[in-house]
């Protein structure tokens, strides 16, 4: 089996024994050993140490590199995109800066209809080609598993082609890949003032194919004011549970829309989102065991307020950190961005963003037990930093390109 040691490693980041979802003071609590070593084998994380004690036999391993006064971290785990799309929305970006609102956008014939429409004129090998070269460039960037959603499609054949599309990139690519079913991304038009007719869509046509060809792990709703109610997610949500996919929701962007709630009333794995949040909202994810998930790209694309982080933290939640790549908005798949707005305009401290990123990501996508730490057994999917001293340098130098290396699988790619 192919062996690959890394040497003289000048931080390595996240190291753990064990794991466990990190919430409160323990999200700061980020484990570094100072020079360091590290053993992959057949794509996995075998063994790790100070350079002090080395083990002699590894003098003997064939493929070595030396790591001197670099990082190596585990790979982002971005927990929460819609890296399927047809195309780009800038002409919506430049109306914004215009000055249009969200809705005069939409009526215009923007936002998620606008991508559906694109979607649905695509085809599935010219989705797959674009949704390919996102996640190469993604995973340039350090992102080594992510989750991907559907949403753009909005009828069962285009729900089913998105999905095909995910199924497809997690077949063909090295990156560790999750599912989710977004049907319930909004009303399409016809259906506006007829939400049960587009339930039942979901529930009968979309969820019984989509459990048959194995095509999705989760299920999502865009739990929000004048999209999909508390209890509509909850009747989408419940029926989606009896076809085995758990709830992972868009909860609480635009408006306190009771989403958390919902969501931690069914044991969500996420509620993601988070911008608009009451002191009652805050109080459901504290002690709960749903993750909150914050998308700080978004609320910066939209000149939104960010979602409490520190609040959060204090309050006891369990948080990740994700991109929300999508065209309408979060244009970019830069988790390292992500890390970065989250110190400066949330107050997180690096070794928390670090730790959201990574390890609580993981989480965020049940994939703890492979990856999201420096763990034996776990999947050797790595960065490598270019020479730095600390790891605030990290989200501080914000649009530095500062990785060197990604690993994946144990090789560089
Ligand atoms: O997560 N909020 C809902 N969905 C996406 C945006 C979708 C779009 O505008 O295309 C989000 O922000
Ligand atoms: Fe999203």
């Amino acid at each position: 089996m192919r062996q690959t040691l890394l040497k003289n490693i000048g931080q390595l980041v996240n190291v753990r024994e064990q794991d466990f979802l990190l919430r409160g003071s323990a999200l700061t609590d980020l484990p570094i050993i100072k020079n360091a070593w590290l053993l992959v084998e057949g794509g996995l994380i075998v063994d790790y140490g100070s350079m002090e004690k080395i083990p002699a036999k590894l003098a003997n391993t064939k493929n070595h590199l030396d790591l001197s006064g670099r990082m190596v971290l585990p790979s982002w785990c971005d927990s929460h995109t819609h890296l399927v799309f047809a195309a780009t929305r800038e002409e919506e970006f430049v109306d914004k800066i215009r000055g249009l609102t969200y809705a005069e956008i939409a009526a215009k014939g923007g936002g998620i209809l606008n991508s559906a429409a694109k979607l649905n004129d695509a085809s599935e090998d010219e989705l797959f080609l674009r949704a390919w070269k996102r996640l190469e460039q993604v995973s340039k960037m350090g992102t080594g598993a992510i989750e991907i959603k559907s949403g753009y499609g909005l009828s069962t054949e285009g729900e089913l082609k998105m999905l095909r599309v995910i199924k497809k990139l997690r077949e063909k690519s090295p990156l560790l890949i999750k599912s989710t079913f977004l049907g319930a991304h909004t009303y399409p038009l016809p259906y506006k003032n007829d939400h049960q007719a587009y339930i039942k869509i979901i529930i009968d046509e979309m969820l019984p194919q989509i459990a048959q060809d194995k095509l999705a792990d989760y299920v999502d709703v865009f739990c929000e004011r004048d999209f999909f109610s508390p209890e509509e997610t909850l009747q989408i949500c419940h029926a989606a549970l009896r076809f085995g996919l758990k709830p992972k929701l868009h909860a609480n962007q635009l408006n306190n829309s009771g989403g958390v709630q919902a969501g931690v009333s069914m044991n969500a794995i996420s509620v993601d989102h988070l911008e608009s949040m009451d002191d009652d909202a805050i109080q459901c994810l504290s002690n709960a065991t749903t993750i909150g998930t914050m998308l700080p790209a978004a609320a910066f694309f939209l000149r939104m307020q960010y979602p409490p982080a520190r609040k959060l933290i204090e309050a006891g939640a369990a948080v990740a950190l994700a991109t929300d790549y999508n065209p309408g908005s979060s244009p970019s798949g830069n988790m390292n961005l992500v890390l970065a707005i989250s110190c400066i305009q949330m107050k997180m401290f690096p070794e928390e963003v670090i730790n959201a990123a990574t390890l609580n990501g993981a989480y965020a996508m049940e994939l703890q037990d492979k990856v999201g730490s420096i763990r034996r057994g776990k999947v050797a999917n790595l960065i490598v930093t270019s020479p730095i001293n600390s790891v605030a340098y990290l989200p501080y130098s914000f649009g530095e390109n500062w990785i060197d290396q990604v690993m994946i699988n144990g090789e560089f790619i």
